[in-house]
């Protein structure tokens, strides 16, 4: 079975391809926009906690759950299950990821497209192009489509490749790059006027913010969607992992380098932001708080790149790439899990359902792309404040309350055959029983 339907091929493969759908535009976008907008560095300490303290348990209950099932979402939920009741709810669970995924991946792709965009002006620039890189940056129906369809087709071109060939093999060569070129950013950006003033508005936490609800809210919400919980996708990822390889560590370790990446990413845009003050570019809305969300990235940023001159050209190319790089190591894996459910539930081939998928995906788009200023905001919210925390929560349930505590310690044991005197084991269990399902509930209902 394992062959035919394929295995990351080494330790690393696994680490880079779930590094690859953690890191996105949710940690070089959404990370420092959220930030911005959230009190600077308490934002960050509250991020760093839940990152580890609840997303990362959530984030292993799904890994197992893939690699106990050796299967898509719902087949492996379906492998834990004793009743008929506990497999309809399999499927429930199971189907609503498969879904969630196809539904962010339907948004994803507009902003990803638009980071493809936004690197074609600058190469537009150099060649004389003018009226052509005035059109990549302006909002229009035509270019929308344009860009999501050239983006669509690079996730289908990869996943129609299959796990070792297409998500491991471009996780591998994409996430290296994507690291050279955030920290080249990074060092660039830290020689112009203005970045210390940056790095203390990012560093200096203004402790009484921590317990605000609403930053609560935002850092959950940051962390589960920058694990990419809730949508099968982990689920899936973890049914590719060999049975030698210890689970605890390759968790923690694609948590740390996703955290990691959005650590960096902050200490890019947060300074950029105040280099581009120092340039004379406003950063602050009307209501005095730093300019977050789209504006950021494509009114700030590229005015600060305006002034450089043309060292601008190739900043702004460098990071519209390191965008997009990012957003296609994620958007793969998003397909991933609506292909892998077609593929084995339905027995359909994979070249063919990856098309078949990637063309229902882009009508979704196309529909969204149809009104954009209702649409998006609407699929976003959907899938991400209700569709992601909901199935995180319930894939915790079924592992802490429908899975038998021996089966789960037999399957981490595999690969790590000491897991049950360590600390993980003593600690882990019960907070997937009780801690992880509560306090999504708790922070899930308090956002309504
Ligand atoms: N983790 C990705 C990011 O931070 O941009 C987004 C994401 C990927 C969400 C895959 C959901 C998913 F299934």
């Amino acid at each position: 079975m394992a062959a035919s339907r394929g295995e990351f091929s080494s330790r690393i493969g696994f680490i880079m391809a779930a590094a690859g759908s953690a890191v996105g535009l949710g940690n070089i976008w959404g990370f420092p926009t959220q930030t911005a907008s959230n009190g600077g560095a308490a934002f960050v300490l509250v991020y760093l906690v839940l990152a580890f303290c609840l997303a990362y348990p959530a984030f292993m209950a799904e890994l197992l759950i893939g690699r106990y099932g050796q299967a898509n979402a719902v087949t492996s939920l379906q492998k834990m299950s004793r009743t008929p009741f506990h497999k309809r709810f399999a499927f429930l669970v199971g189907f609503g990821g498969v879904v969630c995924a196809a539904l962010i991946l339907s948004f994803y792709g507009i902003l990803a497209g638009w980071m493809i965009s936004y690197a074609t002006e600058p190469v537009l620039t150099l060649g004389s192009a003018n009226s052509a890189a005035a059109w990549v940056v302006e909002q229009s129906m035509a270019r929308n489509i344009l860009f999501t369809a050239l983006f669509m087709f690079l996730t289908v071109f990869v996943i129609r490749r299959g796990v070792e060939d297409g998500i491991e093999k471009w996780s591998k060569r994409l996430m290296p790059l994507l690291i050279v070129l955030l920290l080249v950013l990074i060092a660039y950006v830290f020689t112009l006027d203005g970045a210390a003033q940056g790095l203390n508005a990012y560093l200096n936490p203004d402790i009484s913010r921590v317990l605000e609800p609403d930053l609560l809210i935002s850092a959950l919400g940051q962390a589960f969607f920058s694990l990419s919980l809730g949508t099968s996708v982990m689920v899936i990822y973890g049914s590719y992992i060999s049975k030698n390889e210890n689970l605890v560590s390759l968790g923690a370790q694609v948590t740390l380098i996703d955290v990691s990446i959005a650590f960096l990413a902050g200490l890019l845009i947060i300074p950029a932001m105040y280099v581009a003050q120092a340039q004379g570019v406003a950063i602050f809305a009307e209501d005095g708080s730093l300019i977050s969300g789209s504006g950021l990235v494509f009114t700030v940023l590229p005015s600060l790149f305006d002034t450089m001159g043309s060292m601008g050209l190739f900043v702004a190319f460098f990071f519209f790439i390191l965008m997009s790089v990012a957003a296609l190591t994620s958007s793969i894996s998003m397909l991933e899990g609506p292909v892998s459910y077609v593929v084995e539930r339905h027995q359909i081939e994979r070249k063919k359902a990856t098309t078949m998928i990637g063309v229902i995906i882009f009508l979704m788009s196309l529909v969204i792309i149809s009104n954009l200023g209702v649409m998006l905001d609407f699929v976003a919210t959907l899938a991400t404040e209700y569709g992601q925390p909901i199935i995180a929560m319930l894939c915790c349930v079924f592992v802490g309350w429908i899975w038998h505590r021996s089966e789960i310690l037999k399957e981490l044991q595999q690969g790590n055959e000491t897991v049950e005197h360590g600390f993980f084991w003593k600690i882990w269990p019960w907070y997937t029983k009780f801690i992880c399902p509560t306090a999504i509930a708790i922070v899930f209902i308090h956002s309504l």
